[in-house]
This record gives C-alpha cells, sequence and structure tokens, in this order.
C-alpha cells in the first residue's frame, strides 16, 4: 500500500527541517507517494497567495501533510488575507481540522534544558487535545458597536460569543478518551464551568461520552488550577481536554515546560483522520539559511503522522526510538546544546536519526 502524502516545506527553516524529515520517511521500509507544493510566503512569491489552489488540492488528496513553517517580517505589510500565516488557516478550515493535538514530552537527557526544576519536569510526558475550530474564536456574533445596555449603554464595546454545539463536544472528546485508551487510561478535561455555561455544557457532554470508555478514568479540571498545576507538578497529568481559547493557552504553557521549542510536534485532524503535521514553533527567520535548525521537531510530527493518519504506529515508535538514541548519544543541535554534548547542524541530526533508524 502506498501513502499518499503532501509536503509543504514553507518559509524560514521550513525547507532544512522538511527535508530532514522527508529523508527519515524515506528510509523506513513503508512506501510512500511524496508531492510537494509551495505554501506561505514562498507561495506568495510565485502565485502571488498563501496557499494557491494546487497546494490546497494536493493537502486535500493526501491523507497526510506535512508542513514546515510559514511567516517572515517581509510580509508583514500585506493584508491579512495575503500573509503567509492565513495558508495553516486556510488548510485547517478547509480540512476541517478540529482536533489539535500537542505533546509535550521532556526527553530525560534535556532535563536541563528546562527553566523549571529537574525534579518537577524530568520525564514529563503530556499529550495536550485543544479543539481548534468553535469556542470563542469563532463564535457569532462579534465585532464592535455602541453598547445596547447595561452601565456601559451607549458606550463603544467589543464583545465576542463563546459556543460550543453538542456534535462537536462530542467529537473532540471522542478524540480525548480514544487518545487516553492509547496510553495510559487517564483524560482530564479543563473547562470554566464554575463560571462560563459553555462550559457547564461542555462538562455535561463530556460526562455523557464517558460512558463510552469506561476503561478511562475522567476528571475535570478548572482551567485556571490546571494553568497553575501545569506548572507545579505537570506529571500529574496524562491527556487534556479542552476547548479552543483553553487549549491555545496551555499548550503554549505546556510547550515551555519543555524549553526546547525545536523539539516539540503537532498534529491537527478532521473526522477521517486526515491530518496536518508541523513542528509547534515557527519559521525562525533569524536562523535560516544557516543550516543550524534543530529538525526534530518536524522528524516528530512526520512520526505522529504514522501513527494518527496512516495506522502506521510501529513505524513511529521507530523514529521516535531514534530520537531518543540520538540524544542519549550526546548530538545536539545549537537549541539543546549544553557543555559536554555534541553539537551537530540540521543535516547532520537527520543523518544521525537515519543512522539510528538502522540500529
Ligand atoms: P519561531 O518559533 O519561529 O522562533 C522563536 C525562537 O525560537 C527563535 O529564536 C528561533 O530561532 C527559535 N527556533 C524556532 N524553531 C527552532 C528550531 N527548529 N531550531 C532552533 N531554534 C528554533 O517564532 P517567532 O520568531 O515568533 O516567529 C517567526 C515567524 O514564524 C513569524 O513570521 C511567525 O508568524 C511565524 N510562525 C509560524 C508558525 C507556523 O508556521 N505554524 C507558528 C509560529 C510562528
Ligand atoms: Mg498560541
Amino acid at each position: 500500500m502506498t501513502h499518499k502524502i503532501a509536503v509543504l516545506p514553507g518559509d524560514g527553516i521550513g525547507p532544512e527541517i522538511i527535508e530532514q524529515a522527508v529523508r527519515v520517511l524515506k528510509a523506513l521500509d513503508v512506501s510512500f507517494d511524496v508531492k510537494e507544493e509551495p505554501v506561505g510566503g514562498a507561495a506568495f512569491d510565485r502565485y502571488e497567495h498563501p496557499l494557491p489552489p494546487a497546494t490546497l488540492k494536493l493537502a486535500q488528496e493526501s491523507q497526510a501533510t506535512l508542513f514546515g513553517a510559514v511567516g517572515d517580517w517581509k510580509y508583514d505589510s500585506l493584508p491579512r488575507e495575503f500573509r503567509p500565516e492565513q495558508a495553516i488557516l486556510g488548510l485547517r478550515r478547509s480540512l476541517g481540522l478540529f482536533a489539535n493535538l500537542r505533546p509535550a514530552i521532556l526527553y530525560p537527557e534535556l532535563a536541563n534544558a528546562s527553566s523549571l526544576k529537574p525534579e518537577v519536569v524530568s520525564g514529563l510526558d503530556i499529550l495536550i487535545i485543544r479543539e481548534l475550530t468553535g469556542d470563542i474564536y469563532f463564535g457569532q456574533p462579534r465585532g464592535q458597536r455602541s453598547a445596547p445596555d447595561g452601565a456601559f449603554a451607549g458606550e463603544r464595546e467589543g464583545y465576542d460569543t463563546m459556543r460550543y454545539a453538542e456534535s462537536e463536544v462530542r467529537r473532540i472528546a471522542r478524540v480525548g478518551f480514544e487518545a487516553a485508551r492509547k496510553r495510559n487510561k487517564r483524560l482530564c478535561s479543563v473547562d470554566k464551568a464554575n463560571v462560563l455555561e459553555t462550559s457547564q455544557f461542555w462538562r455535561d457532554i463530556v460526562i455523557d461520552v464517558s460512558r463510552e470508555f469506561p476503561d478511562v478514568t475522567l476528571s475535570h479540571m478548572y482551567v485556571d488550577n490546571a494553568a497553575m498545576q501545569l506548572v507545579r507538578a505537570p506529571r500529574e497529568f496524562d491527556v487534556i481536554v479542552t476547548g479552543n481559547i483553553f487549549g491555545d493557552i496551555l499548550s503554549d504553557e505546556a510547550a515551555m515546560l519543555t524549553g526546547s521549542i525545536g523539539m516539540l510536534p503537532s498534529a491537527s485532524l478532521n473526522s477521517s483522520n486526515q491530518g496536518l503535521y508541523e513542528p509547534s514553533h515557527g519559521s525562525a527567520p533569524d536562523i535560516a539559511g544557516k543550516g543550524v535548525a534543530n529538525p526534530l521537531a518536524t522528524i516528530l510530527s512526520a512520526a505522529m503522522m504514522l501513527r494518527y493518519s496512516l495506522d502506521l504506529a510501529g513505524q513511529a515508535d521507530r523514529i521516535e526510538a531514534a530520537v531518543r538514541r540520538v540524544l542519549s548519544e550526546g548530538l545536539r543541535t545549537a537549541d539543546i546544546y549544553e557543555p559536554g554534548t555534541t553539537k551537530v547542524g540540521t543535516a547532520q541530526m537527520g543523518d544521525a536519526v537515519i543512522k539510528a533508524l538502522a540500529a
């Protein structure tokens, strides 16, 4: 069976890190049909649009898309719809990618990379699942107007609408329970049910869905407490499922627990397990073209692609084990370098992962 994947390198370090991830995929004994198209600023330069029709079509026709990163300061003066970052939003929207999976893993070898104490974060391995297409970010109505009533009547105001439909909560809750089932069978749903009606509704539906997963232990936590617990005792969590705005904030907070943005993969999935896989970091224009970027977040994103969209968990395990191996051998790109380890460039890190795959 040949797996059709779209490769969208993008801007900045995107092409450099994607090249290494594709090399790693090709080193597996799996048959891939890999097609590449430009995205972001690179696509704007050629086609005057960050997400040209051919790029979108390729992503739609592929079971999975491996995405580098987009963005550069030189596009900052463009109207919003032409900015590189719009490509990600366009892909999410047109593929219906409603589930964002962000693991926060701190490899034991990198325990000092975190600004937190090793005894708090060493061995951290949690998964944050963020709903990506609903909530206050997309709710209508929204806008600015003259306040209609209340204490501020007549004054100008800005307003948004927080909302979730039942089917939206059910499907993201199921992604959470399924993921928990594949890990340690613990799921924590994060909301603000003490204050928000949307959150009380979210909680009721998550409890209802939990009846389909009697083997998974469900807990609930208010988002403010979750933000504290992530810093105090993050290893108490295993899988967290939450809405769009809370997930946006908590997943960035969790990323910082690991202290190494160059190590963090992500996945965004739709209901047919079609997915977009990208490192959590951006296009790092400050180091682009220098051959020093850390390709591991992208290589680990490729592993997530194998696990979640291509049903090749065994191959994903192989890549993750290879990454652990190169770290334990002491190889480090500049962003995770410490005295006593061996500094390598982007391509050398790719070489090392491929070599470790064979070992
Ligand atoms: P960034 O993540 O690109 O860079 C932040 C810092 O981390 C920089 O010092 C950079 O050199 C470093 N860094 C990032 N990835 C690294 C890697 N793989 N290896 C070594 N060091 C790495 O975030 P920043 O600087 O805020 O944004 C730069 C551009 O990226 C902007 O245009 C922004 O809009 C875009 N961006 C794109 C995203 C995406 O494509 N999904 C996500 C976030 C930002
Ligand atoms: Mg964010």
